[in-house]
């Protein structure tokens, strides 16, 4: 699965224009993005990243890292996901960086999803869907979450998020109406963001083999 992730990753940097400052997300195929966007560092301004991992492999590679309020909105995106519909809405957040990956996907024009042929689902929630809380309102989300939705929420034991809140993970979902369930679980108060990138879903999804599909 991980040569899937590579040939993703390598194909969206056909995305890149030279001179542009590149959204990037977080996980394993990203990583692999990262890497290939070292080659061609010279050609970028840099990069704003949606966690510390990707920051440290960013800077590793010499690519500057950039701050959001200082960039303006971003031409490109390029992140990962955990589970991508026909509709190219996802399931994010399995590396508990949702919030921030949030964030960058709104503020760009294009987001470039990259998967493995596995992350493929006609219908999102058999990954547990994420969702970051204040870590006071860990209890009270989920019960609310549970009434809403009919899911299990499971908090996520040791993770600590970037931004010094916590995960829970919701179990057994099965997302008919993304639009509807994101607007839902985001209206409780405790909720920071939730991993369903369904209002603001990919523009183009890259499914990683060889060659590699774009849809
Ligand atoms: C991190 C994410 C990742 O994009 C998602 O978990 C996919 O990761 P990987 O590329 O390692 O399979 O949303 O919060």
């Amino acid at each position: 699965m991980s040569e899937a992730k590579r040939l993703a990753g390598e194909k969206a940097i056909e995305y890149v224009d030279d001179g542009m400052i590149v959204g990037v997300g977080t996980g394993s195929t990203v990583a692999f993005f990262i890497d290939a966007l070292a080659r061609i560092k010279d050609r970028i301004r840099g990069a704003v990243s949606s966690s510390e991992q990707s920051t440290q492999r960013l800077r590793m590679h010499g690519i500057e890292v950039l701050d959001l309020n200082a960039t303006g909105p971003l031409s490109l995106y390029v992140d990962g996901a955990d589970e991508c519909d026909p509709h190219k809405r996802l399931i994010k957040g399995g590396g508990a960086a949702l919030t921030r990956e949030k964030i960058i996907a709104e503020a760009s024009e294009k987001f470039v999803c990259i998967i493995d042929p596995a992350k493929r689902v006609d219908v999102l929630g058999k990954f547990p869907l994420p969702v970051e809380v204040i870590p006071m309102a860990r209890s009270l989300v989920a019960r609310q979450i549970l009434a809403k939705t009919g899911g299990q929420p499971v908090w996520r034991d040791g993770v600590v998020t970037d931004n010094d809140n916590l995960i829970l993970d919701v179990h057994n979902l099965s997302i008919v109406d993304p639009v509807a369930v994101e607007a839902a679980i985001n209206q409780i108060p405790g909720v920071v963001s939730v991993g369903l990138f369904a209002r603001r879903p990919a523009d183009v999804v890259i499914v990683g083999g060889e060659p590699p599909l774009v849809l």
